[in-house]
């Protein structure tokens, strides 16, 4: 017996993945060097015709019809390079290595050389959806050796996440288009994330709230146009109690947030194609801020706070659903804006209307409005951002005027919503025909003779500012 497909890493994402595979009818093969952990897949995947799993190395790459199609799901960075090298002497041409994990995307494109040299094909996949997408269906994010996917692509089809009907995974793109899509995926999460938080901060210490009043208002939202998954596992989250004492859980969660550098190497990484992405850089800083508690807590001893302002419960939560709306959409602009200038520095060949409808169902950012950026994008592929897509303008204008509300309240009132802050003046700024940099631009001139151009006259001119 020869199975279809062979994971390497057995961790939740992995034993969830295979037995995901199995249940769309192709068989799987599990390999982890921890006995502890082939056991459990065993013990969970019951049918060993169609599951199995071993910790020998030898036994599982025997087990794999040729050629084989190994998906790694094991911990980016120097684990993935060990896997990889353990795998080759028992590989034959033509054989096929999926990177599943959130890899970093030049690693990526160094291993695909490697391997095209030893005559292996590879190509880096972004899974989104945790757990439980691995489990019940993920979205998949591949980029590329195309003829490599087509390969395996039956399989990423059957055990993705539909989105009414239609698979959640799509051929991203050339060498390492895969995970770049899924580290910008991330680098949206993240600007999500910190805006759900800070509206929560908001309603909870302005709005005087109660966890069952949050819970009430999330998923009320999460019936409406900001239906999203991580509206609904917000509004989930409020309604957990402590286990270990009383009250609610969300209340006994020490505020640090925790990072695995996804996010982090978006930013980076649109520093250095010089696309701004501010709500994704800011949700980055929140984080490291979060984690400097004890200086926090110094601090907050040092200086006075206003009093929020007294504000209407109701009045607050409609501002805050307009202002979640406009931020969300800012956000997905900045990402998106980043793929499309990355697809082409690295040559990827994106689509970014393929991206977006990948991500209506099975990822972590999936949400109502991915159906309509997938829309916007259908209807001009060359789409330069989201904020000129006319579908976009009536969103956007529609509910600006509440963030700004909420942002100019937040200020008064000393409570941080710099997501918030940071989407509004990206919106400000990119819809401002004329900025006040012709002045920092007399300042290079200034002082460096740096140059500028004119807006009357075409050339590059340069004055003597000091006069004698
Ligand atoms: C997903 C997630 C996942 C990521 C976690 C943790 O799409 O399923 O993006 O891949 O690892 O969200 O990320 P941080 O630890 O950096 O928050």
């Amino acid at each position: 017996k020869k199975y279809d497909f062979g994971l390497v890493g057995l961790g939740v994402m992995g034993r969830n993945f295979i037995l995901n595979v199995a249940d769309n009818n192709f068989s799987a093969f599990g390999h982890d060097l921890d006995q502890e952990k082939v056991d459990a897949l065993i013990e969970e995947g019951g049918n060993t015709e169609k599951v199995n799993a071993s910790s020998d190395l030898k036994t599982f790459i025997d087990a794999l019809s040729t050629p084989r199609k190994i998906m790694l799901l094991v911990p980016a960075g120097k684990v993935v390079d060990i896997v990889i090298d353990s795998l080759i002497p028992h590989l034959d041409k033509g054989d096929i290595i999926v990177d599943g994990g959130n890899s970093f995307y030049t690693d990526t494109d160094r291993r695909d050389a490697y391997l095209e040299e030893k005559g292996i094909h590879f190509f880096g996949a972004g899974v989104s959806g945790g757990a439980k997408g691995a489990r019940k269906g993920p979205s998949i994010m591949p980029g590329g050796d195309a003829e490599a996917y087509k390969v395996v692509q039956p399989i990423f089809e059957a055990v993705s996440a539909k989105y009414k009907g239609e698979p959640c995974v799509a051929y991203m793109g050339k060498k390492s288009a895969g995970n770049y899509v899924k580290m910008v995926h991330n680098g949206i999460e993240y600007g999500l994330m910190q805006l759900t938080s800070e509206i929560y901060d908001l309603l909870k210490k302005a709005g005087g709230l109660t966890n069952s009043e949050l819970h009430n208002t999330y998923s009320e939202w999460n019936s409406g146009r900001l239906q999203s998954f991580l509206v609904e596992i917000t509004a989930d989250i409020f309604t957990e109690k402590d286990d270990k004492g009383d009250g609610d859980l969300i209340d006994k969660i020490l505020d640090k947030a925790k990072q695995k550098g996804t996010g982090k190497w978006t930013s980076q990484n649109a520093m250095d194609l010089g696309i701004p992405v501010p709500s994704i850089d800011i949700a980055v800083s929140m984080r490291e801020i979060s984690a400097l508690k004890d200086e926090r807590i110094l601090a907050d001893e040092l200086y006075n706070r206003p009093t929020p302002e007294a504000i209407d419960k109701a009045e607050l939560t409609k501002l805050a659903e307009e202002a979640l709306y406009f931020a969300f959409i800012i956000t997905y602009a900045q990402g998106l804006h980043q793929l499309t200038d990355a697809s082409k520095e690295y040559g990827y060949g994106c689509d970014l209307a393929v991206i977006a409808k990948i991500w209506r169902a099975g990822c972590i950012i999936r949400a109502a409005l991915l159906a309509d950026i997938t829309e916007a994008y259908n209807d001009n592929p060359e789409l330069k951002n989201l904020l000129l897509a006319p579908k976009f303008v009536e969103k956007v204008q529609s509910t600006v005027a509440s963030a700004r509300t909420l942002v100019s309240y937040a200020a008064k009132s000393g409570i941080p919503v710099p997501g918030l802050s940071n989407s509004l003046t990206y919106f400000d700024a990119y819809t401002s025909s004329r900025l006040p940099l012709n002045l920092i631009q007399a300042q290079r001139d200034y002082f460096g003779s740096h140059t500028y151009e004119r807006l009357d006259i075409e050339g590059i001119f340069h004055t003597e500012w000091e006069k004698e």
